[in-house]
């Protein structure tokens, strides 16, 4: 990646981006290693997050990570117009968008893909994904009991299809990379059996409750990265992602304690953690302080062999994105979506 200097002037208490890590993919390129989140819950307003993306380029972010059901990509494509309009160049970012699930038909991926340019104006995407591996889609802002009554299950002949379709933006040079997202390793099995494009990366909840080791070490050995989402325990959540049972990695008392004898917020020591152990995460936040510290734990001190094993050992399983509004029928749980006994869960 190059950086034109034309005009652009990073912040005075910026961080060099040369000093953030960054994962090599296995198309050799590469993909910094912390990116900002820009899903604002359904809660913060489009023109907060557009405003949180241009300030973070200024504060050395180099990774954003949109999808069209955040609804502020045409926003933050002004943003991105104003970042590049002032002498960033487009190659030094890193930019993820994602196909809705109300998209995975063979007419409407290249399409939906399309408007997501338009709508972030630019030539290209870095990353493509399918947010999801159902069609089943909802409303924004819609509560737990919502159903999309065309619902179905996991169908790997038609996610194929819509991958198809995915693999035809890389050729036609609107994306450099494609990716999946919420898959389970049975998926991922097949998908990787069947696909002519690899995914790049797959991006799952990943924090200090939900560790996925397993699923973490089957995307690394083949070649795929892992993207953390919710790397802090997603505090501001929808409504609908909430259950009593959840639990928070930022109030963890090991996470607290390595936090305070750091002298850094606990949401650093889950970012620091995160990098450490080869994921990529993509905290959120409209906060400048927040989201400065943020990319300031990764190019920071790091945390010790012992923390990381003290972390290891606070894995809870505790999935907070749970995914309900997407099952398929009555009275199934949450966990159907999951693939728990590690086959795909029948129709
Ligand atoms: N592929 C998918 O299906 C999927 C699903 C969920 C999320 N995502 C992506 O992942 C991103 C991140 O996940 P998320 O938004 O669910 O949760 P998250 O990043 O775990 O948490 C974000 C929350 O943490 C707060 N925060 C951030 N930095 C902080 C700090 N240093 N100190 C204290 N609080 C801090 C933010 O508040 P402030 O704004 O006040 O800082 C915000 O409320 C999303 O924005 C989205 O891009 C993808």
């Amino acid at each position: 990646m190059t950086e034109a200097t034309a005009r652009w002037q990073p912040a005075e208490d910026a961080v060099d981006p040369a000093l953030v890590p960054q994962r090599r993919l296995a198309t050799g390129a590469t993909m910094p290693a912390i990116g900002l989140g820009t899903f604002g819950s359904d809660h913060i307003p489009h023109a907060v997050v557009a405003e949180a993306v241009q300030s973070a380029a200024a504060v050395g972010y180099r990774h954003f990570d949109c999808a069209s059901v955040y609804g502020n990509e045409s926003l933050i494509g002004r943003s991105f117009e104003d970042i590049f309009a002032s002498g960033l160049d487009r190659s030094a970012v890193w930019i993820t968008s994602k196909l809705w699930n109300d998209k995975h038909g063979e007419d409407d991926v290249i399409a939906s893909c399309e408007q997501s340019l338009a709508n972030l104006r630019l030539k290209y995407l870095d990353l493509y994904l399918v947010h999801w591996p159902f069609p089943n889609h909802h409303p924004p802002q819609c509560d737990v009991n919502q159903r999309n009554p065309n619902a179905v299950p996991y169908i790997h002949e038609n996610y194929m299809r819509t991958w198809r379709k995915m693999e035809e933006l890389v050729d036609r040079g609107l994306v450099r990379h494609i990716g999946t997202s919420n898959m389970t390793i049975p998926k991922m099995k097949l998908v990787l059996r069947d696909v002519r494009v690899k995914p790049a990366v797959n991006e799952m909840e990943l924090h200090p409750h939900f560790q996925q080791p397993e699923f973490v070490a089957y995307l690394k050995e083949n070649g795929v990265e892992p993207v953390a989402y919710s790397p802090l325990g997603s505090p501001a959540r929808p409504e609908r992602d909430r259950t009593p049972e959840d639990t928070s990695p930022l109030e963890d008392s090991v996470i607290v304690r390595i936090a305070e004898r750091m002298r850094v917020h606990p949401a650093a020591v889950c970012l620091k953690w995160a990098v450490q152990r080869g994921t990529t995460p993509i905290p959120f936040s409209t906060n400048r302080r927040n989201y400065l510290a943020n990319l300031r734990a990764v190019t920071g001190d790091p945390l010790s062999a012992e923390d990381m094993q003290a972390i290891a050992k606070i894995d809870r399983n505790c999935r907070l994105i749970k995914g309900q509004v997407f099952l398929w029928k009555d009275n199934q749980s949450w966990e159907d979506l999951w693939d728990l006994n590690g086959e795909i869960t029948p129709a």
